[in-house]
């Protein structure tokens, strides 16, 4: 039998694309054991409202468009408050993020919104917990002893 050949994927293009890799994230997200509840059970999230959103957060930082106007901390320190967010969910959201990441795109923007969602999640993990943003996990390198 021929092997068979697949086209190589593309870069993040255009909003089109950002709203593929949103639709495809969150579906991983609301399915998963340890993210799906905080979303669908402790946020009671409004999908419809949400999908968009992040689209529009995305949009801003991959393509400057300033659509989004949030302060992207605020929910989580609040739904943090009535549940344990830490390491291991934000590993777990950055797992399936570079996974769904890597399953559509290949190309610089897609390394960059890799490493900005690597950054935010650095970030955010450290205002919640208190913790240095040093702490975190980086899949990819070893895990700092401190
Ligand atoms: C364990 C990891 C995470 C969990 C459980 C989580 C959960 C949530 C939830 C439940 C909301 C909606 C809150 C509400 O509307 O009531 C939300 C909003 C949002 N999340 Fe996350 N999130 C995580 C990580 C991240 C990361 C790493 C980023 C950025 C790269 C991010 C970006 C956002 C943004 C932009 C919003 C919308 C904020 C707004 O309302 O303006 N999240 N997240």
């Amino acid at each position: 039998m021929p092997a068979v050949s697949y086209p190589p994927l593309p870069d993040i293009r255009d909003r089109e694309d950002l709203r593929l890799l949103v639709d495809s994230f969150y579906e991983k997200v609301r399915d998963d054991d340890l993210l799906g509840f905080i979303f669908n059970d402790v946020a009671s999230i409004d999908w419809d409202e949400h999908l968009p959103k992040m689209v529009d957060f995305w949009e801003t930082i991959i393509f400057g468009s300033g659509a989004y106007r949030g302060n992207p901390l605020r929910p989580h320190l609040e739904v943090s408050a009535r549940t344990p967010i830490g390491s291991v969910q934000f590993e777990r959201w950055q797992t399936l993020f570079f996974a769904t990441v890597d399953s559509l795109f290949v190309g610089e923007r897609a390394e960059h919104i890799k490493n900005a969602a690597a950054d935010m999640a650095r970030v955010m993990l450290s205002r919640i917990t208190g913790e240095p943003s040093g702490f975190v996990f980086a899949p990819d390198s070893p895990r700092p002893d401190t």
